[in-house]
């Protein structure tokens, strides 16, 4: 697959992030093309704008608009990380650039939002939400998503929240939203909560759980997460990981056992970090100190042996695409995190065939627990 990106008369080498050797998959799609040449005629000569870039996902439209203010807003540490390293990889101007976390306020001042349709459309909804009390009949608003992605829900959620909504003919299997801000609209979007609270019950205590907008399990325990939780180690541990957290159960439930040991939790969502450290917050008031949350990729920023047990229930999707790389990362990271005779427990859709790689990494795995349709996993490093 290309890393050149060539539109509009200008040329940009783009990657995934993290860049992977042989990756087959592409830095931007049809719905970034699609947006870039629409806007194309209303940029030529233009002042600069300050635009807010919603879910940029490699960094493709603040690359193209860097002679623009972008403020990109997203949930993705991922994203924005691939921003940054692209535009640095096409020498463009860094202070043109403004990364800003889905649980921040995006800025007050935008004169335009492009934004790509998130996967979830209660994030959509949360974003337009955010995003609406910030616009001015001036603001012009385009959306972009591939036609797969574009429900007539969709449409009628930018009616609902921003205003008139129309869309384009299809090109390249994608499509684009203009919106209108109305600003008759009542203001009152933000009153709702987008948080949902729910609890379970593990080892004598009842565990709280709150979740943003963008978070995994947000309705209920995962069935995948359950298995696993039960069937956590009992053994001492001192430092334990919760890789890909989400709202944090595994390591929530892991604190209950091991009241002595440290747990980080992370996650490339800043709404599952956001979420976990509320989740600890909740039920570990009284010893927050042995708790530590991070944005990162997989375990890049973790040094080798340096946990002694490290839980996952890895994804399998990035962003709109089904992949298993970041699994495959996840367990290359465990490997070289984890001390000697640390283990990784692991869940996964049986039909995912995680052991074969397991096995490949650790040289062992054992099947730990099973049932029609998950399958816990256990290897350790030597
Ligand atoms: C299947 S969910 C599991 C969430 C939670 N542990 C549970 O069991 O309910 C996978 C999580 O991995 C996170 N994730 C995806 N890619 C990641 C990456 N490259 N690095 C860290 N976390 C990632 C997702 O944001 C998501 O929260």
């Amino acid at each position: 697959m290309s890393s050149k990106f060539c539109l509009n008369g200008s040329k940009l080498t783009l990657f995934r992030y993290p860049k992977l050797e042989g990756d087959k998959l592409q830095a931007w799609n049809a719905a970034d093309e699609y947006l870039l040449t629409e806007l194309a005629p209303t940029l030529v000569g233009a002042d600069r704008h300050n635009i807010l870039l919603v879910n940029d996902s490699f960094g493709a439209l603040a690359c193209a608009l860097n002679d623009h203010h972008c403020f990109s807003w997203s949930d993705s540490y991922i994203s924005q990380q691939a921003s940054l390293s692209n535009l640095k990889i096409n020498g463009l101007n860094l202070d043109h650039f403004n990364g800003i976390k889905s649980t921040e306020m995006p800025p007050e001042n935008i004169s335009m939002v492009l934004m790509k349709l998130p996967k979830s459309s209660l994030f959509l909804e949360y974003q337009l939400a955010t995003i609406q009390p910030l616009l001015s009949s001036q603001t012009i608003f385009n959306a972009a998503g591939m036609v797969k992605e574009i429900h007539s829900t969709t449409l009628k959620l930018f009616e609902k929240i921003i205003g008139p909504t129309t869309t384009s003919l299809a090109r390249k299997k994608a499509r684009l939203i203009y919106v209108k801000a109305d600003l008759a609209h009542k203001r009152n979007n933000r009153i709702k909560s987008f948080e949902k609270n729910w609890a379970f019950d593990f080892y004598n205590k009842t565990l709280h759980i709150s979740n943003l907008a963008n978070v995994f399990g947000r309705n209920q325990l995962d069935a995948g997460a359950e298995i696993l939780i039960n069937n956590l180690p009992r053994e001492e541990v001192k430092q334990i990981i919760d890789l890909g957290c989400g709202n944090g159960v595994l390591g929530l439930a892991a604190a209950c056992l091991h009241p002595q040991a440290n747990v980080s939790f992370v996650d490339e969502s800043f709404m599952a970090t956001a979420s976990a450290k509320k989740n600890v917050l909740n039920n570990f008031s009284d010893t927050m100190n042995r708790f530590q949350f991070f944005n990162d990729n997989c375990l890049d920023g973790f040094s080798k042996n340096s946990a002694d047990l490290i839980l996952c229930n890895p994804p399998f999707h990035q962003q709109q695409t089904i992949t298993d790389h970041i699994a495959w990362q996840m367990m290359q990271d465990a490997h070289r995190v984890l001390k000697p005779g640390g283990r990784l427990l692991l869940v996964g859709n049986r039909h995912l065939n995680y052991h074969v790689k397991m096995k490949r990494i650790f040289g062992n795995q054992r099947v730990v627990d099973s049932n029609k349709n998950f399958v816990v996993l256990e290897s350790r490093r030597s």
